[in-house]
């Protein structure tokens, strides 16, 4: 026969649980970031090895590439057709793994135990799902952007969905490099993965902005102003510091760094694969930079440059709205 549990042996349970309980969710995102539970001692420990993993990811190649810096210099001359459509055809299929991506995250941590990170997640899932609105979808919102400045910049046919660029010849080998390191990752611990996530989320906004400067704001004047604020939502979407809580890709780096911090705090010994794990990510999207580079440089000489227009002149502001029926690409059908 079964010993009954002693009375003793109930209450030390629940302290262990409660313990357990306190240190899973008291550095989850907006709450305290203590170690909690442990002396100040060991919260210095952690910090003292955690916290250069975030500023070697921050100094990494992929966030400070010289893609940046050339197509910073480039749009001032402008783009040829040719290179819009390599930069678009490889940024969509790059992209096309976000939602996939986060769905995953959310696995990963429910069946690691991470409670926090999967609420936290879930709310980003909801941003790169748009709240249940289709119009908002992230990668919708991402096809809508470049599909309608493709056609009217750059007379290029739109892609819709995103997943068919699949098929473009544009892609470059990094790019499904990329993808099948990042479905690999996820195959890996959680807190490989979880550092993985973080990197990913942390590159984001330095991603967006510069692809923004480059391919979208020098060519504003091709647009009414209302136009552009919805040619740009894709972007808008991400960071936007006209409305409180508009900083969305720094929200979800701050989530998944207190996942990655979490499961360091488990055990000092996880800092190493989440480390790996970041690195993984930026490697990899350093290289697709690379790729990217090499042939949107190569394409230069391909076709004429378009010369951007900051601002919009009356004969451009009234432009036709060009294949209006095409889904995923008409300027006005993200209203
Ligand atoms: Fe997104
Ligand atoms: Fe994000």
């Amino acid at each position: 026969m079964r010993p009954l549990i002693s009375a003793a042996e109930n209450l030390r349970k629940a302290h262990d649980f409660a313990n357990i309980a306190k240190r899973m969710y008291s550095s989850g995102f907006g709450g305290s970031r203590g170690y909690s539970g442990v002396s100040d001692d060991l919260e210095a420990e952690f910090r003292r090895k955690f916290d250069p993993i975030a500023e070697e990811f921050q100094s990494h190649k992929a966030l400070k590439h010289k893609f940046f810096d050339f197509l910073e210099a480039q749009s001032k001359e402008g783009f040829t057709s040719k290179q819009f459509e390599i930069y678009r055809d490889n940024f969509f299929r790059r992209t096309e793994l976000e939602i996939p991506s986060v769905a995953r995250f959310i696995e990963k941590a429910a069946l690691s135990g991470d409670s926090q990170a999967v609420a936290d997640t879930i709310r980003n899932l909801n941003d790169e799902g748009g709240y249940g609105d289709v119009n908002k979808m992230h990668s919708n919102l991402l096809a809508k952007s470049h599909n309608v400045h493709g056609m009217r910049v750059f007379n290029l046919n739109p892609i819709y969905p995103i997943s068919e660029a699949g098929k473009s010849e544009n892609l470059v080998p990094e790019v499904e490099e990329y993808r099948k390191a990042k479905q690999q990752a996820f195959e890996q611990e959680y807190p490989f993965v979880a550092g993985n996530t973080w990197a990913h989320e942390l590159a984001a906004d330095n991603m967006l902005d510069n692809f923004r400067k480059a391919f979208f704001v020098p060519y504003q004047g091709y647009y009414t102003p209302e136009e552009y604020k919805k040619v740009t939502e894709f972007f808008t979407a991400h960071k936007d510091d006209s409305v409180e809580g508009g900083d969305v890709e720094a929200q979800h780096e701050r989530m998944a760094r207190y996942a990655a911090e979490r499961a360091c705090k488990e055990s000092l010994k996880n800092i190493s694969s989440v480390r790996k794990g970041g690195l993984n990510f930026l490697d990899h999207q350093a290289r697709l930079w690379d790729g990217m580079l090499r042939e949107i440089e190569k394409a230069k000489s391909k076709g004429e440059i378009i010369e951007p227009k900051e601002t919009s002149s009356p004969s451009t502001s009234v432009k036709s709205s060009e294949a209006k029926s095409v889904k995923g690409s008409n300027v006005e059908s993200s209203r």
